[in-house]
């Protein structure tokens, strides 16, 4: 259609412009890393929480919903004031900002610690997604704070506008989520037989080395941690890159990308920015080879 046409050449040209490099750069440095390292030590715990490590899946698109949700009603209801007189729902616009400015507090942490690992154009829609919300956030705080001075008219009006940049930068957090596939695991389970398959005689694979091997063109992450042996799938799930670059220590890989460390074992996230575990193969050793097969439990 037309009208998609148009808005998707809006997108493009707000991803090519050059000189939100600059300010993603400096955003980057200043604000989030600034903020990590006052936080020393502590960052990591939440770190966790905010790309939502401890869910299995990442925080911000579900703490979105609630500054969404909330500033919506507030629409509604300012809408049914302003249009059909129906002052008994003051209180409830009121009540739906305030909870939104909450919920939108979380969101906007948690959106900025993932967007810190995009990068060039997708990093670019990001930021402007980012300063969307946060200017819709600050004119619901101008409305509210004019709602509590008796402006409420005029209150409306900056709800309104803010209302419109809230939608305006949802559009492009879709986009972020199913275009850029920002927020989505990189990696589903592994698309290897059923069955046993060998790949590599155990007399090669030395303890806490990492080894990529490929089974049907498909990458696949080994380690011999501890005389155990595992195997994972070799794509990071959280930005796709290969994990068998990667560290070995205390039973656990880190990427060497951004980070995240996984556990050998079964794949589970034990810091982030990774939010979904990283997906495991059974394996078992047959006349000195190293078999892998999809899991009995997929
Ligand atoms: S790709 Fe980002 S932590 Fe692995």
């Amino acid at each position: 259609m037309e009208s998609a046409r148009a808005i998707k050449q809006v997108v493009r040209q707000i991803e090519n412009q050059e000189w939100l490099e600059t300010l993603s750069d400096s955003v980057e440095e200043n604000v989030v890393v600034g903020a990590y390292e006052k936080l020393g030590e502590s960052q990591w715990p939440i770190r966790n929480v905010l790309h939502g490590s401890f869910l299995g899946h990442p925080l911000h698109p579900m703490v979105s919903d609630i500054p969404v949700g909330a500033w919506t009603i507030t629409q509604i209801f300012d809408t049914a004031d302003v249009v059909f007189g129906k002052k008994d729902l003051r209180a409830g616009a009121d009540t739906a900002l305030v909870v939104g400015l909450l919920g939108g507090s979380i969101t906007a942490l948690s959106g900025w610690a993932d967007w810190k690992h995009t990068k060039e154009e997708t990093q670019r829609m990001g930021l402007v997604h980012g300063l969307l919300n946060m200017g819709a956030a600050g004119f619901y705080l101008i409305s509210l704070l004019l709602r509590k001075t008796g402006a409420r008219g005029v209150g409306q009006a900056f709800s309104t506008v803010g209302f419109g940049l809230m939608i305006s930068g949802a559009y492009l957090g879709g986009e972020l989520v199913f275009d850029r596939l920002v927020g989505t695991t990189r990696a589903e389970t592994p698309d290897v037989p059923d069955e046993f398959t060998p790949i590599a005689s155990v007399n090669d694979i030395e303890e806490n080395t990492p080894y990529r091997f490929e089974v049907n063109d498909v990458p696949i992450l080994v380690v011999r941690a501890n005389r155990e042996f595992h195997a994972l799938s070799d794509v990071c799930t959280h930005l796709g890159r290969p994990l068998s670059g990667g560290e070995v220590h205390d039973g656990c890989i880190t990427c060497p990308a951004h980070g995240s460390t996984f556990k050998l074992e079964n794949g589970a996230v034990v810091t982030g920015p990774a939010a979904y575990p990283q997906p495991r193969l059974d394996v078992r050793v047959r006349d000195g080879y190293l078999e892998v097969r999809k899991p009995a439990d997929h």
